[in-house]
C-alpha cells in the first residue's frame, strides 16, 4: 500500500542526507519531428534547463520515498510491489524501476527529492528528463553499470509501458547523451549518433512557449504512430523490404497515391519529406547557410501543420508572426505538438525586440503571456557528489 502526503516535506525526509544530485536536462529539437518512431533522423540536443534529483540510499532493503518539490507531493512504495499508479507523475518513476528490474538489476531502499525548472507540457521533455534522471541516479547509487544508451532505452520503455505514450527514443537519448555546443544527428534505426557542431554565428535559438497544452496530445500521438504503421503495412504488401517509412522515398511513395487512403498518404508524405529535410539541414548548418536551414524549418512546420496535423492555432500564430520579421531565419513548432513551444533561429541583436513584438501580439490575440526562453546546446545528464 502506498502512502501519500501533500504540500509538506514528509516525515521520512526529516533526516534526508543527500548523497549526490543528478541534473537531467530538457531537450530541443532543431528539425526532424515525429520521425524517431519511424526509424528516421532527428537533430536534438539538451538545454540548460534541468530536473534535479537528489538521491540518498536509506539502508532498508525495499522501502523508497519520493518527494516532488514541484508538485508539493510525495509517495512511498515497496520495491517488491512495483505496479502502475493512478497518479500519472508517479508512473514516470515506477516505470523506470520496473524496467531496471526487468533487466535483472535490483535497487535497494532509497529516497529522492525532485525539483525542476523545466516547464511541464511545453514540449521540452520534462518527462524524458524525469525518467532518465531517475534511471541515471539509480545506476550510480547501486553501481548497475548500465550504459547511457541503455538508460535512454529503458526510460523510453518506461514511458511506453507505464505512462502509455508510445514515444520514440529522441527525448531520452538527447537528455542523456548530448554534448555541449553540439547537435545530435541521430539515426533512430541504428542509434548511430553523429555530433554536429552547433554553428549559428551571431544567431540564437529562442523558444516561445504558447502556454497551452491541448489534451489531444497523448491520444493523437499514438494515433499518428498507428497511421504510420498502417501506411507501412500497405507499402510492405508490394515491397516486402519496407519495414518502416525510413525505407521509403517520395518517388516510391507516389506509386501509392491512389491506393493508400488519403490520410495515410499525407502522414507518410510528411515523414518521408521530414527525413530528407533533416539530412539537408545538417548540410546547411555545416556550411553555415542559415537562410537555407531557416527555410527547412518553415517547411517542417508546414508539413506538421497541413499533412501531419499536429500543430494548433496558437503555434501557427507564433510561427506566422515571424514570416514578417526578417531577423528570424526560421521557425517551427517543436516536439509532439498540440501546444508547447515554437523554436526560432534569430539574429542575436533582435532577440529582445522580437520577444516584445511576439509577446504583445500573442497577448492581444489570446490574452496569454507567452514565455520566452533563449537556449543553447548543453551536455546530457550529469551528477554532482555532495
Ligand atoms: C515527443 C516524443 C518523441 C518524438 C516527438 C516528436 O516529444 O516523446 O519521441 O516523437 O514527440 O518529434
Amino acid at each position: 500500500m502506498k502512502n501519500r502526503t501533500e504540500d509538506t516535506l514528509p516525515e521520512s525526509f526529516r533526516n534526508f542526507k543527500v548523497h549526490f544530485t543528478v541534473s537531467a536536462p530538457g531537450r530541443i529539437n532543431l528539425i526532424g519531428e515525429h520521425t524517431d518512431y519511424n526509424d528516421g533522423f532527428v537533430l536534438p540536443t539538451a538545454i540548460d534547463k534541468t530536473i534535479k534529483l537528489h538521491f540518498a540510499a536509506n539502508s532498508t532493503p525495499y522501502s523508497c520515498s519520493i518527494y516532488s518539490k514541484t508538485y508539493g507531493k510525495s509517495f512511498s512504495f515497496d520495491l517488491r510491489k512495483i505496479a502502475r499508479s493512478e497518479e500519472q507523475w508517479e508512473n514516470y518513476i515506477l516505470g523506470v524501476i520496473n524496467e531496471i528490474q526487468k533487466r535483472g538489476k535490483y535497487p535497494e531502499g532509497f529516497d529522492c527529492i525532485i525539483e525542476s525548472d523545466l516547464p511541464v507540457g511545453s514540449g521540452i521533455s520534462s518527462s524524458a528528463a524525469l525518467e532518465s534522471g531517475m534511471a541515471f541516479g539509480l545506476n550510480e547509487l547501486f553501481g548497475f553499470d548500465l550504459s547511457r544508451k541503455t538508460i535512454a532505452e529503458l526510460s523510453r520503455d518506461a514511458e511506453h509501458n507505464y505512462v502509455g505514450t508510445k514515444c520514440g527514443i529522441m527525448d531520452q537519448y538527447a537528455s542523456v547523451l548530448s554534448k555541449k555546443d553540439h547537435l545530435i544527428l541521430l539515426d533512430c534505426r541504428s542509434l548511430e549518433a553523429t555530433y554536429i557542431p552547433a554553428k549559428f554565428k551571431d544567431h540564437k535559438l529562442l523558444l516561445l512557449n504558447t502556454m497551452v497544452s491541448h489534451s489531444l496530445a497523448s491520444s493523437e500521438y499514438n494515433t499518428r504512430r498507428k497511421e504510420c504503421e498502417e501506411a507501412v503495412y500497405h507499402i510492405n504488401q508490394l515491397y516486402p523490404e519496407v519495414r518502416s517509412l525510413r525505407d521509403v522515398n517520395l518517388t516510391r511513395l507516389a506509386e501509392f497515391r491512389n491506393s493508400l487512403p488519403e490520410i495515410l498518404y499525407k502522414r507518410a508524405h510528411y515523414v518521408v519529406s521530414e527525413n530528407e529535410r533533416v539530412l539537408k539541414a545538417v548540410e546547411a548548418i555545416s556550411r553555415e547557410d542559415l537562410d537555407q536551414f531557416g527555410l527547412l524549418m518553415y517547411n517542417s512546420h508546414k508539413g506538421l501543420r497541413d499533412k501531419y496535423e499536429v500543430s494548433c492555432e496558437e503555434l501557427d500564430f507564433l510561427v506566422d508572426l515571424t514570416t514578417e520579421y526578417k531577423p528570424v531565419k526560421g521557425a517551427r513548432m517543436m516536439g509532439g505538438g498540440f501546444g508547447g513551444c515554437t523554436i526560432n533561429l534569430i539574429e542575436e541583436d533582435a532577440v529582445e525586440e522580437f520577444i516584445e513584438i511576439a509577446s504583445e501580439a500573442y497577448q492581444k490575440q489570446y490574452n496569454i503571456k507567452p514565455e520566452a526562453i533563449v537556449v543553447s546546446p548543453e551536455q546530457g545528464t550529469y551528477f554532482r557528489k555532495h
